[in-house]
């Protein structure tokens, strides 16, 4: 198949994380929002936790009034954040887990279990005018599960691979990754939309571009680490380049 554009959204929650250290307004994450979308991000991603450890709903109100590419509002599937969200009215809403004790999102969205809750979930999120994306496991239940919820979204939870990759585990690694290939494949046959995220880097970020259904990527914590080191624009410019050199990997 011929690849799709490949969009690279830059998730800013832990400028948030890192204002929060100290109390006050710095770092300010609309600044790094704003930044972002100068050195090439399509969009901003922004997760709204049940605790608010980092992104605050005054941040979230600040991102959507204040940033020209689309917001992509990730969430819980609570009635408080729905009511947020359809309040926010973000581009797009990427429904994920989440539970208080977890340091970052860990596995992907019960779609199968949570199916007669989150279709009117994801009704009434549409019908509010937000595309909505369901945080999954990279299976192919997950994606008829997703299928069957009817979000038109699905986004491939990549950090057990990105984990294994990272902790020098390489027969986890190919095995993980041989689910991301899979799912993202047979995602696309269903007619779903997919994207991926959690955990990426330079070479993990580049090696799933070549995956030519992959239309998205959300990428934050390693972005926002590499700003210390060269800037966060640069850092935003050498990723868009990772994921330019694999999309070009792929054969027309
Ligand atoms: N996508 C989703 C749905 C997430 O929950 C996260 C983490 O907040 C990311 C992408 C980005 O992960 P990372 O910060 O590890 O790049």
């Amino acid at each position: 198949m011929s690849a799709k554009p490949l969009r690279l959204g830059v998730n800013i929650d832990h400028v948030a994380t890192l204002r929060n250290a100290r109390g006050g307004a710095r770092p300010d994450p609309l600044r790094a929002a704003l930044l972002a979308i100068e050195a090439g991000a399509d969009g901003i991603t922004a997760h709204l936790r049940e605790d608010r450890r980092h992104i605050t709903d005054a941040d979230m109100a600040r991102l959507k009034a204040g940033i020209s590419k689309p917001l992509n509002f990730e969430m819980a599937a609570t009635a408080q954040m729905l009511d947020i969200a359809l309040a926010t009215a973000p581009h797009a809403a990427c429904l994920v887990p989440e539970k208080r004790t977890e340091r970052t999102t860990e596995g992907g969205l019960d779609v199968i279990g949570g199916h007669d809750y989150l279709v009117p979930f994801v009704d009434q999120l549409t019908r509010g005018g937000i595309r909505v994306s369901l945080f999954i496991e990279p299976s192919t239940e997950a994606i008829d599960a997703a299928a069957s919820i009817r979000a038109p979204v699905v986004e491939l939870h990549t950090g057990a691979w990105c984990h294994a990759v990272e902790t020098g585990d390489l027969a986890r690694a190919e095995r993980e990754f041989a689910r991301v290939v899979a799912a993202a494949a047979y995602g696309a046959e269903k007619g779903l939309e997919i994207h991926a995220g959690h955990g990426l880097d330079y070479d993990t970020a580049r090696r799933v571009s070549a995956l030519p259904q992959i239309a998205e990527l959300n990428i934050g914590h390693f972005l926002i680490g590499e700003a210390v080191f060269v800037g966060l624009s640069e850092a935003i410019r050498q990723m868009r380049a990772a994921m330019d050199a694999g999309r070009a990997s792929v054969a027309p």
